[in-house]
């Protein structure tokens, strides 16, 4: 793997260039307004995350409804990045628009519960089977707020992350392994600490390695997606998580499962599905149907434990917490969309529309004979440009095809499908519908098959 994904610079290159000319002259009104940046924004943007995506500069949204984004030029696309799964239930689902209106003239935020709060407890357990819960503003920090808590109750400082991991903006989280030692992650902006002092990162699949960094009991928490979405996906070894579950248990470590990704593969995320048993329990972005929120879960022994040390910690600020956290809106928001939205039957069509987005892309890859490959979790699809299964972090990067991956994602946005900028992740919510499937499958067939001509040997 030497990330060109098999294909010779000169035409991934070439097929860059005519995609930007394409892209320019189809958006004269977002170049117009926002051609050179959108003013009063540092670079333009009012979050610089909107400067990864591959086209030359951004297009302006206008509005999205279920799996269908409208820019200001007009251009109607089948979205399945969906606010790289903000939306990953559909943009603005009925229910939650319903929630959202019914809330707003009754207040927005006033740091106490609701009959929506009342409601939502119940919810979180019932579906996934852990008896308490916190609500938080956002994924990051509700993992922010986890690692505080296995910290106190197991008083270990230490956490272990695998490599090629992503929990969001968590410090203690940003660590690599590169060439395989251990370091802060490159890229990290004000980073004053040396990260691997108390974070230790071991390849995802690696038992040994695992086993060895656990053996002397000074590590509060694993934390883990149950698959790695983040970097070109991962799946587990099939015993994996049975042993990464025991290698904690053995060794008195935590084990923190962040569905934030993988609450694609069903109602339940990947932990009912597959019968995982966290101690701690993550979910953040779409929770709340595209309005921000997240929950974080424990277990009974966990909440134990969190009392006793409570009991003889001096009162003051405990670390967890952020105003905003929990507010009526967001708590009327998730209602909606746990009641209403992510229902088995929603899952259903996602799964098989998903199913089809995956074997078609395949179907592809196969036919045109590139050395890429499909992976699917439940309604999160990735392609990767590189032979796979990959097994770890390592190989995950090294399967980055980055030029390459910008060409088609440019090259699929002018066909009129939107996918995720920062890897090739596709998103099939409730409202996609099979015409936008084909639409992807259609398009992807024409810009690999422009791709394919410049095959390397
Ligand atoms: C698995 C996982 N956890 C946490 C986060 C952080 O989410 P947020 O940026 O909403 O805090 C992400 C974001 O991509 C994620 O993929």
């Amino acid at each position: 793997m030497d990330g060109s994904g098999g294909i010779a610079a000169k035409t991934i290159q070439a097929l860059m260039a005519s995609e930007r000319v394409r892209f320019v002259s189809a958006h004269p009104d977002a170049a117009a307004r926002a051609g050179n940046g959108l003013p009063g924004f540092y670079q333009g943007v009012p979050m610089h995350w909107m400067r990864d995506w591959p086209m030359p500069f951004p297009m302006l949204v206008t509005s999205a409804q279920g799996a269908t984004l409208t820019d200001s030029d007009g251009h109607v696309l089948a979205d399945f990045c969906l606010g790289d799964t903000g939306s990953m239930f559909g943009h603005s689902p009925e229910p939650v628009r319903q929630a959202l209106m019914a809330q707003a003239g009754r207040g927005l935020t006033y740091m106490l519960p609701t009959d929506d709060a009342l409601a939502v407890g119940a919810l979180l357990r019932g579906r996934f089977g852990l008896p308490h819960w916190q609500v938080a503003t956002t994924a990051t920090d509700a993992n922010r707020f986890a690692l505080r808590v296995a910290r106190a109750v197991t008083g270990r400082g230490r956490i272990l992350v695998f490599n090629g991991c992503y929990h969001g903006a968590v410090d203690e989280t940003f660590v690599r392994l590169i060439d395989g030692a251990p370091v802060n992650r490159p890229g990290l902006l004000g980073q004053f600490t040396d990260l691997t002092e108390r974070t230790r990162v071991v390849e995802f699949n690696d038992l040994p390695a695992l086993e060895a960094a656990l053996s002397d009991r000074t590590v509060a928490c694993v934390i883990t997606e149950p698959v790695l979405t983040n970097c070109c996906m991962v799946l587990p070894d099939p015993r994996f998580h049975e042993a990464l579950r025991r290698l904690t248990r053995e060794t008195g470590t935590l084990l923190l499962i962040d569905e934030t990704h993988t609450i694609s593969t069903g109602p339940g995320g990947y932990t009912r599905a597959y019968g995982l048993e966290p101690d701690m329990f993550v979910l953040g972005k779409p929770v709340a149907g595209g309005v921000a929120a997240s929950v974080w879960g424990f277990t009974d022994e966990v909440a134990r434990r969190l009392d006793a040390v409570r009991a003889v910690t001096p009162s003051g600020h405990s670390g967890m917490g952020t105003t905003l956290s929990a507010n009526a809106l967001a708590l009327a928001c998730m209602r909606a969309t746990l009641e209403q939205v992510m229902t088995d039957a929603a899952y259903a069509h996602m799964e098989a529309l998903a199913g089809h987005l995956a074997t078609g892309l395949s179907g592809v890859i196969d036919r045109l004979g590139l050395p890429w490959h499909v992976v699917r979790v439940g309604a999160r699809v990735e392609f990767i440009c590189a032979p796979g299964p990959l097994r770890n972090g390592t190989e995950a990067e090294a399967a980055h095809a980055r030029p390459l991956e910008q060409a088609i994602h440019l090259a699929l946005l002018n066909r009129g499908v939107l996918i995720a900028p920062f890897h090739n992740m596709m998103l099939v919510c409730p409202a996609t519908t099979g015409e936008q499937v084909d639409r992807l499958i259609t398009a992807f067939a024409e810009v690999a098959g422009i791709l394919a001509q410049g095959k390397t040997p």
